[in-house]
């Protein structure tokens, strides 16, 4: 079999698997393999999954059997295509490959069930695609690598010119996703993360520092820092090892880079979040006005079955701290309704407790078992109606409060990155020259507005003029 050279990447779930769809583009463009626009035009597919609600495996699982029609039965060896009879199949071959957190949670398991699948590789293990697809193009077949450790940080050190090496490939060119750790220690109850992800391990400082001036030499004006616990970040690596506040220190030393002009992080753990982080947010001139901060749930008595670590009134606590040192910051959230034996009662509380709060923003997720999570042994008790309707009041609440909080910047003026060109945005903006830029306020809220195209990747000043579903239009001043 030739050696196959397109490679076409879809990714599910979050910024860390975006963050490694990049890295395993930039492997593989690293072997001379180049990226594709779609399934169509790919040789070799690879799926990036989530594994952290059963709705996005499944999402998976579907698609992934839909690729079978891509797949060749190898032409020569396919009865139907030696007989002429095989006009619809493709008349090449392809490999197909799954990756990230169902690699792990499944192994195997995945060819029983797929059998068009070629190879699967855990979330720790992203640095063997090149390999496992070379070994694919030699003819094996149903091949695994998934480890159980957390990512080897060593395997990065071994690439030549680390950054350079990771950075082949990025989605965007003004702002940029930068790993500060992998995997976590909390075990919240029903989080399959620590299980599909291995235990924290963070980046050396100076390994994060070098990839930032990396990507601002090139132009990078943004860097989100992320990790699945920012605020346990130790600068020397394991978890137990090194010091308190290291990563408000880190945030320093990147805050110093020059050439930089913003830093976003996610997602920082209530337990762990201090009066140091709010004051970093208040100090620190490019350091973003924006905290995503999980709540998960106003009841305690849920919040203890969950493992997180904190009370309600230790979350709301924190808001107000943070609200007294950092007036201008934003609040963003998690929220998961219809976790194994919650009452009314303690949902209530966690209605209460985001009226009171009024997030900037809050993703709201029906409670979903989890096979290794501790809380898949507990009965999934609450009716799939229950949390469907908890699920809607709370994204209705959330709306209204949405509402209000963007309703007051209307005639603000606010500073905003341009990121990348937007559609023609709502009527209260359309006019004969129509060229428009999607940019992000110091907030972390996404803003339409008029501008030339010349202006992403620069900062300037934005006056808001109006709002459509949630997202802000504004013209320059
Ligand atoms: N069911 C529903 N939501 C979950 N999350 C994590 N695990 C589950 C689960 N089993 C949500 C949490 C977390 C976000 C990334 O996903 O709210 O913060
Ligand atoms: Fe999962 Fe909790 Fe770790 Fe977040 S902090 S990844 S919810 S175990």
């Amino acid at each position: 079999m030739d050696k196959l050279k397109r490679v076409y990447i879809k990714t599910f779930g979050c910024q860390m698997n975006e963050r490694d769809s990049e890295i395993i583009y930039s492997l593989m463009i690293r072997k001379g393999y180049v990226p594709a626009q779609s399934y169509e035009d790919a040789d070799i597919i690879i799926f990036n999954t989530c594994a952290v609600r059963k709705h996005a495996e499944d999402r998976v699982w579907g698609k992934l059997s839909e690729l079978k029609r891509l797949k060749v039965k190898e032409s020569s060896k396919c009865p139907a295509n030696k007989a002429g009879l095989a006009q619809d199949m493709p008349d090449r071959d392809i490999i197909i490959g799954l990756a990230g957190c169902m690699g792990k949670a499944y192994g195997k398991d995945v060819f029983k069930r797929l059998e068009h699948v070629d190879f699967v590789c855990g979330p720790s293990n992203i640095y063997d695609i090149p390999a496992l697809v070379e070994k694919v193009s030699s003819g094996k077949r149903h091949i695994c690598s998934v480890s159980k450790e957390s990512r080897p940080l060593d395997r990065e050190k071994g690439l030549k010119g680390s950054a350079e090496s990771l950075y082949l490939y990025r989605e965007n060119n003004v702002s940029s996703f930068v790993n500060i750790s992998y995997g976590c220690n909390n075990f919240c109850s029903y989080c399959i993360v620590p299980y599909v992800r291995g235990r924290e391990v963070s980046r050396p400082r100076g390994c994060v520092i070098e990839e930032i001036k990396y990507l601002v030499d090139r132009g990078i004006k943004e860097v989100t820092l992320l990790g699945q616990n920012v605020n346990s970040y130790k600068s020397s690596g394991r978890a137990l090892l090194g010091g308190k506040n290291d990563f408000v220190k880190l945030l320093q030393s990147v805050n110093r880079i020059s050439g930089l002009e913003r830093i976003r992080f996610m997602t920082s753990h209530p337990k762990d979040a201090n009066l140091e982080l709010f004051k970093a947010i208040a100090g620190l001139d490019k350091v973003c006005q924006h905290l995503h901060l999980p709540l998960q749930s106003g009841s305690d008595r849920i919040l203890k079955l969950m493992n997180r670590g904190y009370s309600s009134k230790h979350y709301q606590k924190l808001v107000d701290d943070m609200r007294k040192i950092a007036p201008e910051c934003a609040i963003t959230t998690d929220i998961i309704v219809g976790f194994p034996s919650e009452t009314e009662e303690d949902f209530g509380h966690t209605r209460d407790i985001m009226d009171r709060i009024g997030f900037d923003g809050a993703f709201i997720f029906k409670y979903s078992p989890r096979p290794f999570a501790e809380s898949f042994k507990m009965q999934d008790d609450v009716s799939e109606d229950a949390k469907r309707r908890r699920n809607q009041d709370l994204l209705n609440l959330q709306a209204r409060k949405m509402r209000e909080n963007i309703v007051g910047f209307i005639g603000n003026v606010e500073s905003v990155l341009g990121l990348s060109p937007a559609k023609r945005p709502p009527d209260s903006l359309a006019c004969a020259q129509d060229y428009y830029i999607k940019a992000r306020t110091m907030k972390n809220y996404q803003i339409v507005c008029k501008a030339d195209k010349s202006l992403i990747g620069k900062i300037f000043d934005v006056k808001i003029t109006g709002v459509q579903d949630n997202t802000l239009v504004g013209n320059i001043v």
